[in-house]
């Protein structure tokens, strides 16, 4: 079995897992991988350079694909058509990737919240376009008692249409990414690992509308956590290079791209693990009236 290292980051979060080819895992090599996963949350392999099916294949032994678009298991996350030429800003598929630039939880505002999500990069942009993540653990455990008692009992509603809307993006093709077009499901904003057993605070730009509260303090609230949560030591930024891959658990942390010139290419290869049914799922406002 190869020697895999794991290096945890020094903030809250993260380990950089080197010395192994995860095209060539065995079960031995995943069962250390998985006990990292639930310790650092965030997994980042440099210099891996996997086809697709490989990142599938990987992908797949944390659980099941979920099918966001066509059958690949394989999203693309690129500014970049198959002819070379780029989408503009104002393309819908743009518009979601400017969504992810926001701190956010993936599929969040599908009834079956994801479990975690593999990212790899292809093409990568001189400046910028670093991805970033949150440890929700830490935050949940950094609130005073008074502030988690009171969030104790809330949840809040998840939605795409929401989040996309906020930030001036209203096409309804851009919609068709993972929206159901049903009812936005309630989450509860703290939310136990069903592994670890830990507390996090479960919130990001897919929240609103906290039942109870006014819209106005229902946004307060989010927002106010949002900017406690998201501060060092608690966030691990990533500089990628071509062929590096990063896994992380949907379930604690956030995660946000960071901005780039979009007249330069940058080409990512996206598959999301769905949640398990029996921690992940929320029912629809229509399922609970
Ligand atoms: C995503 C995502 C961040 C990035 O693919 O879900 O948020 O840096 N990506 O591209
Ligand atoms: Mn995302």
């Amino acid at each position: 079995m190869p020697e895999y290292r794991i290096e945890a980051t020094g903030a809250t979060l993260g380990a950089v897992v080197t010395g192994g080819r995860l095209a060539d895992l065995d079960e031995a090599g995943f069962e250390l991988l998985l006990d990292a996963f639930h310790e650092h949350a965030l997994l980042i392999f440099p210099d891996q350079h996997l086809e697709p099916e490989q990142q599938v294949a990987f992908a797949r032994r944390f659980g099941e694909i979920e099918h966001l678009y066509g059958d690949s298991g394989v999203v693309p996350i690129s500014n970049q058509r198959h002819d070379g030429s780029l989408l503009d800003d104002d393309n819908p598929a743009m518009q979601i990737m400017i969504g992810n630039e926001g701190w956010h939880t993936d599929s969040s505002y599908m009834s079956l919240a994801a479990k975690a999500s593999v990212l790899s990069a292809q093409v990568v942009p001189g400046r910028g376009g670093q991805t970033e993540w949150a440890d929700m653990r830490a935050a949940y455990e950094a609130l005073d008692e008074e502030t988690r008692e009171r969030i104790a009992v809330l949840s809040a509603r998840h939605s795409l249409r929401h989040s996309q809307a906020k930030i001036g993006h209203t096409d309804p093709g851009a919609m068709l990414y993972g929206f159901e077009g049903g009812d936005p499901p309630l989450r509860p904003l703290v939310k136990l690992h069903p592994v670890t057993g830990r507390p996090s605070l479960f919130i990001g730009r897919h929240a609103y509308g906290i039942p109870g509260l006014s819209s106005e303090a229902s946004e307060s609230l989010l927002a106010g956590l949002l900017d406690f949560a998201c501060r060092p030591p608690r966030i691990w930024r990533h500089d990628w290079q071509p062929g590096d891959l990063v896994i992380w658990d949907n379930r604690c942390l956030l995660h946000r791209a960071r901005p780039y010139d979009h007249t330069e290419p940058r080409v990512m290869r996206h598959t999301r693990i769905a949640g398990d049914e029996a921690t992940e799922w929320a029912p629809g406002l229509a399922d609970t009236a």
